[in-house]
């Protein structure tokens, strides 16, 4: 059974996973409209990810005995500056989600809730590389400078790891 505090943290980082699904679905249809078909494909690759991290919290939840609410999303952006920008934003976004990740972790240590603790482990990796990958993309623009986007974004999908 969850305590009150691990299930409200839960529920707040199901919220933030649902969001980042949405800010990513956002940044794919941008990439498509721009004329990015490689990278929109790995945005929408990366939502379909953060779907799935969100329903993976959902089950936790419901099978710890909490009650796992869906909530409103705010909307995301419509608009970014550049391909790089995007991708400098969505880095950032990671970040904040990692730190979101670490305040469970401590959290459940702080309440001896080592199950949960326990099950994060996989979030705490996740999240290491989901980093990792766009900080990798983001060298590899900032190695471009100003030059052609074409093969890069014929290549983009070569960052994506397995998982
Ligand atoms: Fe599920 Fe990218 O954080």
């Amino acid at each position: 059974m969850l305590s009150k505090k691990i299930e409200a943290i839960l529920v707040e980082q199901i919220e933030k996973e649902g969001f980042s699904c949405n800010l990513y679905l956002a940044m794919a249809t941008w990439a498509e409209e721009s004329g990015y078909p490689g990278i929109s494909n790995w945005f929408y690759a990366q939502a379909n990810e953060e779907h799935t991290h969100m329903l993976k919290l959902v089950h936790y939840v419901i099978d710890r005995g909490g009650k796992a609410i869906i909530p409103a999303f705010k909307k995301p952006p419509v608009e970014w500056k550049s391909i790089k920008d995007v991708f400098v934003q969505a880095l950032g976004h990671e970040q904040m989600v990692s730190k979101s990740i670490n305040d469970i972790v401590g959290a459940c240590l702080d309440e001896k809730d080592y199950a949960t603790y326990q099950w994060m482990q996989w979030f705490v990796t996740e999240q290491i590389e989901e980093e990792s990958q766009v900080k990798a993309i983001l060298d590899k623009l900032n190695l471009l400078g100003d030059g052609s986007l074409y093969n890069f974004d014929k290549d983009i999908m070569s960052f994506r790891s397995n998982s």
